[in-house]
Protein backbone atom coordinates (compact mmCIF):
# COMPACT_ATOMS: atom_id res chain seq x y z
CA UNK A 1 0.00 0.00 0.00
CA UNK A 2 2.66 2.19 0.85
CA UNK A 3 -0.05 5.16 1.75
CA UNK A 4 1.74 8.15 2.22
CA UNK A 5 5.24 6.68 2.96
CA UNK A 6 7.87 8.12 0.12
CA UNK A 7 9.56 4.28 -0.59
CA UNK A 8 12.96 4.62 -1.84
CA UNK A 9 14.75 1.29 -2.21
CA UNK A 10 18.07 1.09 -2.50
CA UNK A 11 21.23 -1.62 -2.98
CA UNK A 12 22.61 -1.88 0.56
CA UNK A 13 23.02 -0.34 3.81
CA UNK A 14 25.98 1.90 2.75
CA UNK A 15 23.02 2.96 0.34
CA UNK A 16 20.63 3.21 3.23
CA UNK A 17 22.94 5.58 5.31
CA UNK A 18 23.51 7.62 1.96
CA UNK A 19 20.27 8.41 1.21
CA UNK A 20 19.00 9.41 4.83
CA UNK A 21 21.85 11.48 5.38
CA UNK A 22 21.33 13.41 1.71
CA UNK A 23 17.62 13.35 2.21
CA UNK A 24 18.18 14.67 6.14
CA UNK A 25 20.59 17.61 4.68
CA UNK A 26 18.53 18.89 1.95
CA UNK A 27 15.57 19.15 3.87
CA UNK A 28 17.89 20.78 6.85
CA UNK A 29 18.78 23.11 4.39
CA UNK A 30 15.12 24.11 3.32
CA UNK A 31 14.65 24.52 6.61
CA UNK A 32 17.09 27.10 7.06
CA UNK A 33 16.36 29.05 4.11
CA UNK A 34 12.96 29.55 5.93
CA UNK A 35 13.54 29.87 9.14
CA UNK A 36 15.90 30.96 11.56
CA UNK A 37 17.10 27.46 13.17
CA UNK A 38 16.17 23.90 12.36
CA UNK A 39 16.27 21.34 14.75
CA UNK A 40 17.11 17.81 13.68
CA UNK A 41 16.78 14.34 15.82
CA UNK A 42 19.32 11.49 15.28
CA UNK A 43 18.85 8.12 16.08
CA UNK A 44 20.74 5.18 17.51
CA UNK A 45 21.45 1.32 16.41
CA UNK A 46 23.87 0.65 13.56
CA UNK A 47 22.07 2.44 10.96
CA UNK A 48 21.28 5.09 12.80
CA UNK A 49 24.64 6.05 13.46
CA UNK A 50 26.01 5.47 9.92
CA UNK A 51 23.25 7.97 8.84
CA UNK A 52 24.73 10.24 11.55
CA UNK A 53 28.54 9.48 10.16
CA UNK A 54 27.50 10.81 7.06
CA UNK A 55 25.52 13.97 7.50
CA UNK A 56 28.51 15.24 9.60
CA UNK A 57 30.48 14.40 6.37
CA UNK A 58 28.31 16.67 4.38
CA UNK A 59 30.17 19.21 6.56
CA UNK A 60 30.03 23.10 5.52
CA UNK A 61 26.99 22.33 2.85
CA UNK A 62 24.43 23.25 6.26
CA UNK A 63 25.18 26.60 8.13
CA UNK A 64 25.31 24.16 11.34
CA UNK A 65 25.73 27.16 13.77
CA UNK A 66 21.67 27.45 12.66
CA UNK A 67 20.89 23.31 13.59
CA UNK A 68 20.32 22.00 16.68
CA UNK A 69 20.48 18.24 17.42
CA UNK A 70 18.08 16.18 19.48
CA UNK A 71 18.04 12.50 20.18
CA UNK A 72 15.09 10.32 19.94
CA UNK A 73 16.10 7.80 22.57
CA UNK A 74 19.26 6.97 24.93
CA UNK A 75 20.78 4.31 26.58
CA UNK A 76 20.30 5.71 30.75
CA UNK A 77 23.72 4.33 31.33
CA UNK A 78 26.89 6.15 32.48
CA UNK A 79 27.94 8.60 30.14
CA UNK A 80 30.78 8.25 28.11
CA UNK A 81 29.78 4.44 27.48
CA UNK A 82 29.73 3.07 24.52
CA UNK A 83 26.40 1.70 24.57
CA UNK A 84 25.55 5.19 24.59
CA UNK A 85 23.92 6.84 20.80
CA UNK A 86 25.60 10.35 21.89
CA UNK A 87 29.40 8.61 22.10
CA UNK A 88 30.30 8.45 18.66
CA UNK A 89 27.98 10.57 17.23
CA UNK A 90 28.67 13.93 20.11
CA UNK A 91 32.48 13.73 18.76
CA UNK A 92 31.62 13.54 14.67
CA UNK A 93 29.48 16.42 15.25
CA UNK A 94 31.84 18.12 17.45
CA UNK A 95 34.16 17.96 14.12
CA UNK A 96 31.30 20.23 11.98
CA UNK A 97 32.64 23.74 12.21
CA UNK A 98 30.69 26.01 13.20
CA UNK A 99 28.50 24.05 15.67
CA UNK A 100 28.82 23.91 19.36
CA UNK A 101 28.18 21.78 22.16
CA UNK A 102 25.03 23.64 23.35
CA UNK A 103 23.77 22.53 19.80
CA UNK A 104 23.99 18.66 20.80
CA UNK A 105 21.01 18.20 23.12
CA UNK A 106 22.22 14.84 24.56
CA UNK A 107 19.85 12.86 26.84
CA UNK A 108 20.37 12.14 30.24
CA UNK A 109 22.15 9.66 31.15
CA UNK A 110 22.29 6.84 34.18
CA UNK A 111 22.51 8.10 37.81
CA UNK A 112 21.29 11.86 36.50
CA UNK A 113 18.37 13.00 38.47
CA UNK A 114 14.88 12.73 36.92
CA UNK A 115 15.79 12.28 32.97
CA UNK A 116 11.96 12.56 32.30
CA UNK A 117 11.61 16.24 33.36
CA UNK A 118 15.29 16.94 32.48
CA UNK A 119 15.28 16.39 28.69
CA UNK A 120 11.58 18.01 28.70
CA UNK A 121 12.75 21.07 30.28
CA UNK A 122 15.46 21.09 27.41
CA UNK A 123 13.25 20.47 24.72
CA UNK A 124 10.97 23.46 26.09
CA UNK A 125 13.81 25.64 26.52
CA UNK A 126 15.34 24.28 23.15
CA UNK A 127 12.29 23.95 20.43
CA UNK A 128 9.01 23.95 22.75
CA UNK A 129 5.98 23.37 20.79
CA UNK A 130 7.90 23.77 17.39
CA UNK A 131 8.29 21.21 15.06
CA UNK A 132 11.43 19.26 14.54
CA UNK A 133 12.21 19.35 10.65
CA UNK A 134 13.86 16.29 10.39
CA UNK A 135 13.34 13.06 12.49
CA UNK A 136 15.75 10.12 12.00
CA UNK A 137 14.94 6.55 12.93
CA UNK A 138 15.70 3.01 12.66
CA UNK A 139 13.52 0.53 12.77
CA UNK A 140 13.83 -3.07 15.37
CA UNK A 141 12.89 -6.62 13.98
CA UNK A 142 9.89 -6.34 16.14
CA UNK A 143 8.71 -2.75 14.30
CA UNK A 144 10.00 -0.60 17.09
CA UNK A 145 11.07 2.55 17.21
CA UNK A 146 13.23 4.50 18.99
CA UNK A 147 12.73 3.09 22.61
CA UNK A 148 9.14 2.93 21.45
CA UNK A 149 8.46 -0.98 22.01
CA UNK A 150 5.23 -3.03 20.74
CA UNK A 151 2.75 -3.84 23.27
CA UNK A 152 4.16 -1.05 25.41
CA UNK A 153 3.17 2.65 25.93
CA UNK A 154 4.06 4.70 23.19
CA UNK A 155 3.45 8.35 24.97
CA UNK A 156 0.61 9.18 22.46
CA UNK A 157 -1.09 12.01 24.42
CA UNK A 158 -1.16 15.66 23.76
CA UNK A 159 2.05 17.00 26.31
CA UNK A 160 4.45 14.41 27.11
CA UNK A 161 7.59 14.51 25.20
CA UNK A 162 9.69 12.31 26.81
CA UNK A 163 9.45 8.67 28.51
CA UNK A 164 11.40 6.15 30.48
CA UNK A 165 11.69 2.83 29.80
CA UNK A 166 12.64 0.49 32.95
CA UNK A 167 12.91 -2.85 30.52
CA UNK A 168 13.41 -2.09 27.06
CA UNK A 169 13.04 -6.01 25.46
CA UNK A 170 16.53 -4.14 23.32
CA UNK A 171 19.52 -4.05 25.84
CA UNK A 172 20.35 -2.19 27.99
CA UNK A 173 16.75 -2.54 29.22
CA UNK A 174 16.89 1.25 30.85
CA UNK A 175 16.60 4.05 28.36
CA UNK A 176 14.75 7.41 27.82
CA UNK A 177 12.63 7.94 24.69
CA UNK A 178 11.13 10.74 23.03
CA UNK A 179 7.40 9.83 22.91
CA UNK A 180 5.49 9.02 19.54
CA UNK A 181 3.71 12.54 19.77
CA UNK A 182 6.63 14.57 20.15
CA UNK A 183 8.22 12.13 17.41
CA UNK A 184 5.32 12.85 15.33
CA UNK A 185 5.30 16.24 15.54
CA UNK A 186 7.74 17.02 13.00
CA UNK A 187 7.69 18.43 9.65
CA UNK A 188 10.04 15.38 7.81
CA UNK A 189 10.26 11.44 9.31
CA UNK A 190 13.15 9.42 7.84
CA UNK A 191 12.35 5.54 8.50
CA UNK A 192 15.67 3.76 7.87
CA UNK A 193 16.80 0.49 8.12
CA UNK A 194 18.78 -2.39 5.96
CA UNK A 195 18.87 -6.37 5.81
CA UNK A 196 16.54 -9.53 6.14
CA UNK A 197 15.81 -9.08 9.88
CA UNK A 198 13.71 -6.05 9.55
CA UNK A 199 11.68 -7.54 6.24
CA UNK A 200 8.80 -8.13 8.47
CA UNK A 201 8.84 -4.53 10.12
CA UNK A 202 9.07 -3.11 6.54
CA UNK A 203 6.52 -5.20 5.19
CA UNK A 204 3.91 -4.12 7.82
CA UNK A 205 4.82 -0.89 7.55
CA UNK A 206 4.55 -0.73 3.84
CA UNK A 207 0.97 -2.94 4.15
CA UNK A 208 -0.08 -0.33 6.43
CA UNK A 209 -2.51 -2.42 8.29
CA UNK A 210 -0.32 -2.63 11.69
CA UNK A 211 -0.37 -0.99 14.63
CA UNK A 212 3.82 -1.32 15.74
CA UNK A 213 5.04 1.48 16.51
CA UNK A 214 6.71 1.92 13.13
CA UNK A 215 3.59 2.18 11.31
CA UNK A 216 2.41 5.26 14.08
CA UNK A 217 5.20 7.62 13.53
CA UNK A 218 4.64 10.00 10.25
CA UNK A 219 5.53 13.62 9.28
CA UNK A 220 3.46 16.36 8.75
CA UNK A 221 4.93 16.91 5.53
CA UNK A 222 6.90 13.99 4.55
CA UNK A 223 7.27 10.48 5.97
CA UNK A 224 10.00 8.85 3.40
CA UNK A 225 11.28 4.80 4.03
CA UNK A 226 14.88 3.93 2.73
CA UNK A 227 15.50 0.70 3.00
CA UNK A 228 17.88 -2.01 1.20
CA UNK A 229 17.01 -4.90 -0.69
CA UNK A 230 17.35 -7.45 1.74
CA UNK A 231 14.85 -5.27 4.23
CA UNK A 232 12.46 -4.96 1.22
CA UNK A 233 12.34 -8.66 0.54
CA UNK A 234 13.49 -7.44 -2.92
C1 LIG B 1 18.53 2.26 19.93
C2 LIG B 1 17.89 2.82 18.69
C3 LIG B 1 16.91 1.86 18.10
C4 LIG B 1 17.50 1.44 16.78
C5 LIG B 1 16.78 0.25 16.19
C6 LIG B 1 17.52 -0.25 14.93
O1 LIG B 1 18.82 3.02 20.87
O2 LIG B 1 18.79 1.05 19.93
O3 LIG B 1 17.42 4.06 18.79
O4 LIG B 1 15.61 2.39 17.91
O5 LIG B 1 17.44 2.53 15.86
O6 LIG B 1 16.75 -0.78 17.17
O7 LIG B 1 18.81 -0.62 15.31
P1 LIG B 1 19.80 -1.32 14.24
O8 LIG B 1 19.95 -0.34 13.12
O9 LIG B 1 21.09 -1.54 14.99
O10 LIG B 1 19.12 -2.59 13.81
Amino acid sequence: MDDGLDFRLVVDAADVADTAARLAVQRLAEALELREAAHLVVTGGSDGHEVTRRIAASGTTLEWQRVHVWWGDERLVPRGDADRNDAAVEDILKAIPGISVEQLHRMPAQGDPDPVAGYSADLATGIGEGLFDVVLLGIGPDGHVASLFPGRDLGEGPGIPVLEVQDAPKPPPHRLSLTMARLSASRHVVLLTSGEAKRDAVAALRSGGSDLPVCRVRGRESTTLVVDRAAAGA
